[in-house]
């Protein structure tokens, strides 16, 4: 059986393949890298990091629903100079491939955190986080405004050498426009999707579940929107697309490429297997074999829509 090509091109940036651990969900890579091996993965995205260190929201702050979870951690993170000083030296280590993912809730703030960066040689690219549903300022405000989405990018993209993905919002009505107003400011790639804005109840108490009253719903039950989200901006934008959302098998992570994604990242499922990435990926190596493929890479955007 001949050696399938696992590379991938997302923009500027080739990974050695499409499985990505996403932001939020493996923190800086330490308890993961007790499960998997970080050098076999495509890449990681940190968790989201802020000009200065943030506590998140009180909890309650994470809940499982019937087909996956809402969490309204807000934002919690180290900020960005603990992040250089003991993060990326620790993944430096593993050889992993680092995507720096960064928050904020003014544009200074993300133009200054990718001037920070810029140098740091450990990092391949950033992602730039303009749809957190979890913040009071920042969060969806940016990622809910055409305008706003296209400035952040124009900015961030002066200011940095390094491969830019806008990560985008599903709580929007066509996430093309979103990915249109990404490509046009010189972004090299979008992520689709973030969580979708979610809430529970206490039928006791009649109080939301969550401190913050609203969260983002992650994890299988939002499979089939994420997947029109790919679909859609792949039909409409000629720019690479990250796919996130509810992947849970290699099956999932397959039809997202055929729906148009260049590359996957796994979310909720590394709570449930953390070992996850592995298999998934091993997975698509073997239905290339099955299939022929000799390149994983021309799985993207291969649906036949009639
Ligand atoms: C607990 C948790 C924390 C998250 N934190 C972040 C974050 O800091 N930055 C970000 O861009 N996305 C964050 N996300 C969103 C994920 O990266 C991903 O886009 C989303 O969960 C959908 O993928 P999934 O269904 O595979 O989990 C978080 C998700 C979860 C579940």
């Amino acid at each position: 059986m001949s050696e399938v090509d696992l590379s991938v091109n997302i923009g500027n940036l080739t990974l050695r393949n499409p499985v990505m651990l996403a932001s939020g969900t493996v923190g800086y890579g330490n308890e993961i890298s007790e499960f998997i091996d970080l050098k076999k993965i495509g890449a990681i995205v940190t968790k989201s990091i802020s000009l200065k260190p943030r506590k998140g929201n009180k909890p309650q702050r994470i809940l499982e629903t019937a087909a996956g979870m809402l969490n309204a951690i807000g934002l919690a993170n180290v900020g960005i100079e603990k992040f250089i000083t003991e993060k990326i030296p620790f993944l430096k280590k593993q050889d992993a491939p680092i995507i720096c993912n960064i928050a904020a809730s003014t544009i200074e703030e993300y133009v200054e955190c990718v001037r920070m960066l810029n140098d740091e040689d450990g990092i391949h690219a950033f992602e730039i986080n303009v749809s957190c549903p979890n913040v009071n300022e920042g969060g969806l405000q940016f990622g809910n405004d055409l305008n706003m989405v296209g400035k952040i990018t124009e900015k961030v993209r002066a200011n940095t050498t390094k491969p830019i993905i806008i990560k985008l919002s599903p709580n929007v009505a066509y996430i093309s426009d979103f990915a249109q107003a990404a490509k046009k400011e010189g972004a090299d790639a979008v992520s689709a999707i973030n969580t979708l804005v979610g809430t529970a109840f206490n039928i006791k108490t009649k109080k939301p579940k969550l401190n913050n009253i609203t969260g983002g719903l992650s994890g299988p039950a939002i499979k089939p929107i994420a997947l029109a989200k790919v679909l859609e901006i792949h039909r409409k934008v000629n720019i690479p697309i990250i796919g996130i959302g509810g992947i849970m098998n290699w099956q999932d992570a397959a039809e997202f490429m055929i729906a148009g994604a260049s590359a996957i990242q796994l979310g909720t499922v590394n709570f449930i297997d953390p070992t996850a990435s592995e298999k998934i990926l091993k997975g698509l190596i073997d239905y290339c074999n099955k299939n022929n493929i000799d390149r994983i890479s021309s799985l993207t955007g291969s649906y036949q829509l009639d």
